[in-house]
């Protein structure tokens, strides 16, 4: 694949850069969960942690790599060996590994934070790609704060990273400052610029501080012709957070003659994706999110009723169905059986291991529906989990 391929990588980070929202800690248990519905959704790329910052994080990506067969697994490293061993130890049981190595580049970070010298930073961000090259050849590199970056030492450090084996450079929008035309202006330059650019793909990763993540990433395909997105679910990520997968992948979509990308996403298991995060990490969806909220598909006013009764075009640009919400919905209560629960933990990307795992979870589902007249999907996502805990 090359930057002139049609084809667009989606490279989710819900477990990594997504849990670095406060609170947003997950266990083994629902980040593996959270994984299996990300391979439903045929993420390209699947960030399962940084390998290096727990004994958690390292058994949650050895875990995630020993079940998910279909997409590329990836864990940050810092750009040093320690990091990078611990990464690839963790990667080993994968059938596609990939280690994401970075090191800051901009003046602030590199004076403030880590204290050293560019010529440092560049022979760290060579020795450490060159070290990880042992381990795979699927190398992704990251000049961290790149959108604040000196553009004559990126070309410096990106050129050096390529020539010692880096397949993907990934352009960080990491405190979310950047504004479209001159992201996506700034990715064309480096790419122009840098000799050896168009032997690794280029990708955007964008923060959301501006509002401006989605935006920020689209500019950086259509302008600097990046052909990989970083993104997690519900947008989900440090601060404001990151790039949202559903509006990105949506917009690609929706607008497929402009962008004329070919993205591989299974959109049916959005808003599966969109709950399951939501119900592990407490985090709600804003009724009025784009795609995925509440509302995104339900029409109040008079006129836009009638309108919609007539022709579902006159106010809908993507159909509900395509993005998963189920146009007619069973509700389940207490005289529902146990197929149309099944049915809906399919539909919720839920699948238990076994047969008696189901009647576990149907009995448990009874005897809340005794207590409880409508059992919403918010419901049984908790269900499950508790189910899971209390193994
Ligand atoms: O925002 C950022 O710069 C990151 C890097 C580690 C890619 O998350
Ligand atoms: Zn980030």
């Amino acid at each position: 694949m090359s930057n002139s391929s049609n084809r667009l990588i989606i490279f989710d980070t819900t477990l990594r850069d997504g849990e670095q929202s406060p609170g947003a800690s997950m266990t083994k248990d629902e980040k593996v969960r959270i994984a299996k519905q990300l391979e439903r959704l045929r993420v390209d790329v699947i960030e399962a942690g940084f390998a290096a910052a727990s004994q958690g994080d390292f058994e949650s990506i050895k875990a995630i790599a020993s079940v998910v067969r279909e997409s590329t697994i990836c864990s940050l490293s810092r750009a040093n060996d320690r990091d990078i061993s611990r990464a690839a130890e963790a990667l080993a049981p994968a059938e596609r590994k990939r280690i994401h190595t970075f090191i800051a580049t901009s003046k602030l970070h590199m004076e403030m934070k880590l204290r050293m010298l560019p010529d440092q930073v560049l022979l760290q961000a060579r020795n450490a790609v060159r070290f990880a090259r042992q381990f795979t050849d699927d190398i992704e590199f990251s000049p961290e704060d790149g959108s604040r970056s000196d553009e004559d030492f990126l070309c410096r450090v990106l050129e050096g990273v390529i020539e010692e084996g880096a397949t993907t450079i990934n352009f960080p929008d990491t405190v979310g400052y950047a504004v479209p035309e001159i992201f996506g202006e700034t990715i064309r330059r480096l790419r122009e610029r840098i000799p050896n650019s168009d032997k690794a793909i280029w990708s955007v990763h964008c923060h959301n501080d501006l509002g401006l993540a989605v935006a920020n990433s689209l500019a950086g395909v259509m302008i600097g012709g990046a052909r990989q997105i970083e993104c997690t679910i519900n947008g989900l990520g440090e601060r404001a957070g990151n790039t949202a997968l559903e509006e990105v992948v949506m917009a690609l979509r929706t607008r497929g003659g402009y962008y004329n990308l070919d993205v591989g996403i299974d959109t049916t298991q959005i808003v599966a994706a969109s709950k399951m995060v939501s119900q592990i990490t407490g985090f709600a969806v804003q009724p009025n999110k784009a795609v995925v909220g509440a509302n995104a598909f339900a029409h109040a006013s008079g006129i836009h009723q009638d309108g919609m009764l007539k022709s579902r075009e006159t106010y809908e640009i993507m159909r509900a169905e395509d993005v998963g919400w189920t146009a007619t919905k069973i509700v389940l209560g207490k005289l529902s059986g146990r197929n149309a629960f099944k049915q809906r933990l399919q539909e919720l990307g839920i699948d238990l291991e076994s047969e008696a795992e189901v009647n576990a979870a149907f009995v448990r589902f009874k005897e809340l529906a005794d207590r409880k007249s409508d059992i919403f999907d918010e419901d049984i996502l908790a269900l499950v989990s508790d189910e899971e805990q209390s193994h």
